[in-house]
């Protein structure tokens, strides 16, 4: 297989670009963060011959990955490739593990501004070409079923892992760096910045068909942090991608952004230049519409826990859910990613009862 073959199959469903896009829908489109993940037998079957790392650096791999939910869930109109955010602090040089029960971890990070000249910001795109390879193989195995979304961290997020080490419930170093380095703090979401432009634009040339930038860590920050460290950048993002693809003579592409605990900055989120914003599921739809205006798709956000109930109460939230987003302007999903014991015929019956809500 090559990987320089761009000629790819046509697509089928388009439902999830024209929501974003803000066409009208025959359906609401529907799909799910995290949707190849740990609660599929066929997921933990890779993993316990792979590292997780293993299987995001080979294409091979993350394409059948990224295809196992496809394959199960018949509703799906949507695509996310297999890989993870902090894939980025990994080609800047940094060390990443997945350790099984723990989560990500950095054995050294970054403990004082001055290691940030230590970054390897040269070359840090190319080190990411298996994505692009991944992404491409994968438009081509898909057969233009789905689209195929490609994505990225935010500067803020990746910056609290880099700094922290790993996840954190109460962010204290990110929070100490923020006070007291305020001018290396820029330098350091500046440089992610650059990359990340870089990095999705070749995603986008290697076939990603939507873009998702991940906020994960919004619930960390106060409004005001979030309109100096968070929004800033992701509007550089918004307008790099896009000012890059038309140098390159690429098509544009829709973007979202989902800010996790974001509820305080709706508003801002509605004017980065993003089509669509993703909220988490304390944000009630009604509300957020009235926030974000008619130009913006939503995107959301049923409680991930509510997966754990009955397939009758899931589709009556579903529903419930659905219609108070209502058809047009509105791509339906969790409000995060699935957790890893959600039974499988959760899947089913939220995405069923959202084909069936309209
Ligand atoms: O959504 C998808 O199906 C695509 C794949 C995807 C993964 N990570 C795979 C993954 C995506 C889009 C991500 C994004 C990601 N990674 C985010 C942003 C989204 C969010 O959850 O807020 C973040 C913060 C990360 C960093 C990360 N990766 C953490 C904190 C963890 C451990 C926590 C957890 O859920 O396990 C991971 C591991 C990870 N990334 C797994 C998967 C399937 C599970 C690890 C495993 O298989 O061992």
């Amino acid at each position: 297989m090559s990987y320089t073959n761009k000629n790819f199959p046509e697509l089928k469903n388009d439902r999830l670009l024209k929501a974003a896009l803000g066409k009208e829908v025959d359906k609401v489109p529907v799909w799910v963060m995290r949707q190849a993940g740990r609660y599929l037998p066929e997921f933990q079957a890779i993993r316990a011959q792979h590292d997780f790392f293993t299987v995001c650096r080979t294409p091979e791999l993350a394409c059948e990955v990224t295809l196992q939910p496809l394959r199960r869930f018949k509703q799906l109109d949507a695509s996310i490739i297999f890989s993870d955010i902090l894939v980025i602090p990994q080609a800047l040089g940094m060390t990443v593990e997945m350790h099984p029960g723990v989560g990500p971890v950095f054995p050294k990070p970054l403990q004082d501004p001055s290691e940030i000249d230590a970054l390897e910001e040269d070359g840090a795109v190319s080190r990411l070409s298996y994505v692009g390879d991944a992404i491409t193989l994968t438009r081509h195995k898909i057969e233009g079923k789905v689209p195929l979304i490609g994505f990225t961290g935010a500067p803020f997020t990746l910056m609290g892992y880099m700094v922290e080490g790993g996840g954190s419930k109460t962010m204290t170093k990110t929070k100490e760096w923020l006070e007291k380095y305020p001018k290396e703090v820029e330098k350091l979401l500046s440089l992610l910045t650059r990359v990340i432009i870089d990095y999705l634009v070749m995603q986008v040339e290697s076939g990603a068909q939507l873009l998702q930038v991940f906020e994960s860590s919004a619930d960390h920050l106060t409004r005001e942090q979030f309109i100096e460290v968070s929004a800033p950048f992701l509007k550089d993002i918004r307008q790099g991608v896009q000012t890059k693809l038309e140098e390159k003579n690429l098509e544009q592409v829709p973007m979202t952004i989902f800010a996790k605990g974001g509820g305080h900055s709706l508003d801002i989120q509605a004017h980065l230049g993003y089509e669509t914003v993703g909220i988490d599921w304390t944000i009630d739809p009604t509300e957020a519409r009235k926030i974000v205006g008619t130009n913006i798709t939503l995107q959301g956000n049923l409680d991930p826990q509510d997966l754990y109930k009955s397939p009758e109460e899931i589709r009556r939230l579903t529903i419930g859910m659905v219609r108070k987003f209502g058809k047009q302007r509105y791509i339906a999903n969790l409000g995060h990613g699935i957790t890893p014991q959600t039974p499988l015929g959760s899947m089913d019956a939220f995405t069923e009862a959202v084909h069936e809500a309209y």
